[in-house]
């Protein structure tokens, strides 16, 4: 059984279809990616996923578990954690507040850690996205890598099975990408799944094992990295018509 399937997932706002008909299924353990031009609907899907907006038709499941309905804080305590494209970290609080903020509302509620704890762990996980250093920093001062390295730990510290990635290598330099790599394939060696979303095609290539393509809400394709960079489809919905830099998308 997949840890995460949506079945014929469609979204409308107002007159637009955002998402029509997404069927998709997420095995644990695996590295999934989604990719497909500006306003594709790639981000709206996470939105499900994660209950920020709610599904116009069609089912999200994650262990077995209808999840269509419920609120963003119980999908996210039932273990699916993201960051987000524009990141959203409290800016008045320090790195290290922003991530006891999702150790004390993540998944492990019914044992709320010591104060004490809470900032060990805290503080592990800031080490582990590189943040050691800006542990007292207010999060209105971080660069943009260091604050969506944040917004990594932020959603780490919620201890999710799944955690959604949106564009969190999109702008960064190849140091700072190939960092980010290591990083997300460390998550995933330590038995996080991950569904990632990105533009920057050496890094979702690299790193997914099956990857899906949505083009104006539709999914038109999904296999190895392989399959879809040489599907026709794909290559004229998106990978063809790339002639900007790749940051220019972000
Ligand atoms: N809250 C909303 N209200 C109305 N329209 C929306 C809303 N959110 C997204 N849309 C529209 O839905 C479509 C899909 O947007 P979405 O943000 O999912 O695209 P995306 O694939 O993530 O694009 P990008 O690569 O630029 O991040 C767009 O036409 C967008 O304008
Ligand atoms: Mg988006």
């Amino acid at each position: 059984m997949a840890l995460l399937e949506g079945f014929n997932v469609s979204k409308d706002f107002g007159g637009l279809r955002a998402l029509s008909s997404i069927t998709f299924e997420l095995q644990e353990g695996e590295i999934l990616g989604l990719i497909g031009p500006n306003g594709a609907g790639k981000t709206t899907l996470f939105n499900l996923i994660t209950g920020v907006h709610r599904l116009s038709s069609g089912q999200i499941s994650f262990m077995g578990r209808d999840i269509s309905r419920l609120k963003p804080y119980a999908i996210c305590r039932s273990g699916i954690a993201r960051t987000y494209q524009l990141v959203r970290a409290f800016p008045h609080l320090t790195v290290l507040e922003n991530v006891l903020v999702g150790i004390h509302f993540g998944r492990v509620r019914d044992r709320i850690p010591s104060l004490r704890g809470a900032r060990h762990e805290g503080e592990r996980l800031l080490a582990m996205v590189g943040l050691a250093g800006k542990i007292q920093e207010h999060a209105e001062h971080l660069t943009l890598m260091e604050r969506k390295r944040l917004e990594i730990a932020r959603a780490l510290a919620t201890q999710p099975f799944v955690l959604l990635l949106d564009e969190v290598i999109c702008g960064l330099n190849p140091t700072e990408t190939a960092q980010t790599m290591e990083l997300i394939r460390n998550l995933r060696g330590t038995g996080t799944t991950i569904f990632m979303i990105e533009h920057v095609m050496r890094a979702i290539m690299g790193l997914s094992d099956r990857v899906m393509v949505i083009h104006h809400g539709e999914l038109i394709a999904v296999g190895t990295p392989a399959q879809v960079t040489s599907d026709e489809r794909v290559i004229e919905a998106y990978l063809g018509e790339r002639t900007e830099p790749e940051d220019r998308r972000c």
